[in-house]
């Protein structure tokens, strides 16, 4: 039985890919900063301090790194963004230093990274993996947070990083703050609505890590479902599914920018990105399409 270390394995991810791995036979183990945080074995580290129970190598073949502050829970002053980078990068070179010297039976390395990658823009371009990432915070983050990935490639381990889109799950990541206004019968699109919102559904996710780690595939894979709608269509889907209206004129950008400051561009920008990479490496989405996801989420 293998046995797999996941960093951030308490999160709306980990939670779920820890079961997941768990009926699937593995052995499952959670780096927190919280003891007790979750009902596998739990391994405290403190990346101030430099320091990780050392145990938590002990037999581990397989590293999944998905730590790293939420990025939509508070505005992006220069200190949050600073957390934002070094929860994620920092983190990842404390467990490349204890994986030296503690992680000898290490096979693989899989980190998450996000679709930031790309930037936040709006276009009808559909990037693919070997696009360069871009200038502004998301891009240079998630560029940094997979060199902190790549590095355990000099341990000679099978490194992954899974870009991923926002996630869709029945309770927590964006799928509340999608809801509530709707709910409240003020559905409407936000900005022009004409941008992109590639998601993925939380069964989806995790069963790409899994894939990730039964399958010997390496560098870095987009993870959104294969359909991709604007933002307009997305949210009078929603609207559709729950028998609320959508009648309301857009949110508009300039208020958005007030609100949330330079975060608002993850909302108000969005492009395609492709999943013919993991696609062709055998993977199956099991909700492809938006309809079939939010169906599952709103109605089951
Ligand atoms: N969910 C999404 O829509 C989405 C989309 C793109 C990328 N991702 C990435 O995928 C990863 C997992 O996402 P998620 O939605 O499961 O995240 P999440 O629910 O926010 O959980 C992340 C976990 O990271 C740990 N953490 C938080 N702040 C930390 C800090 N300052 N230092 C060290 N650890 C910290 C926490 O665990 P403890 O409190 O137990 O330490 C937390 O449970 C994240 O890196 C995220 O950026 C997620």
């Amino acid at each position: 039985m293998k046995k797999i270390l996941i960093s951030g394995g308490t999160g709306l991810i980990g939670s779920s890919l820890a079961k997941l791995l768990k009926s699937s036979g593995y052995e499952v183990a959670i780096l927190t900063r919280r003891k007790g945080a979750s009902e596998y074995s739990n391994f405290l580290w403190n990346i101030e301090d430099n320091f990780i129970e050392e145990e938590a190598f002990k037999g581990t073949q397989i590293i999944i790194h998905l730590a790293g502050t939420n990025i939509g829970k508070r505005s992006w002053t220069p200190e949050v963004k600073q957390e934002i980078l070094q929860s994620r990068t920092k983190s990842a070179q404390l467990i490349f230093n204890y994986s030296k010297n503690c992680g000898k039976s290490l096979e693989t390395f899989i980190s998450a990274s996000a679709i930031g990658y790309y930037g936040a823009v709006t276009s009808d371009k559909i990037f693919s993996e070997d696009e360069p990432p871009a200038k502004d915070f998301l891009g240079s983050t998630c560029k940094l947070w997979e060199e902190s990935a790549d590095k355990f490639k000099e341990l000679s381990l099978r490194v992954v990083k899974i870009r991923t889109a926002p996630v869709i799950a029945k309770k927590g990541g964006i799928i509340d703050k999608l809801l509530l206004p709707i709910k409240l019968g003020l559905g409407s699109p936000v900005g022009s609505g004409r941008q992109y919102m590639p998601v993925i559904h939380i069964d989806d996710i995790c069963n790409i890590y899994k894939f990730a780690v039964t399958n010997d595939i390496e560098g870095a894979f987009n993870a959104s479902a294969p359909e991709q709608l604007t933002n307009r269509e997305v949210l009078r889907t929603i609207a559709k599914k729950l028998h609320r209206p959508f009648i309301f004129p857009s949110v508009p950008s300039f208020a958005m920018k007030i609100i949330f400051g330079e975060m608002a561009k993850i909302i108000l920008e969005g492009s395609r990105v492709s999943t013919t990479k993991i696609v062709s490496k055998g993977f199956r989405f099991s909700f492809d399409k938006v309809d079939k996801m939010l169906e599952n989420i709103l109605h089951t």
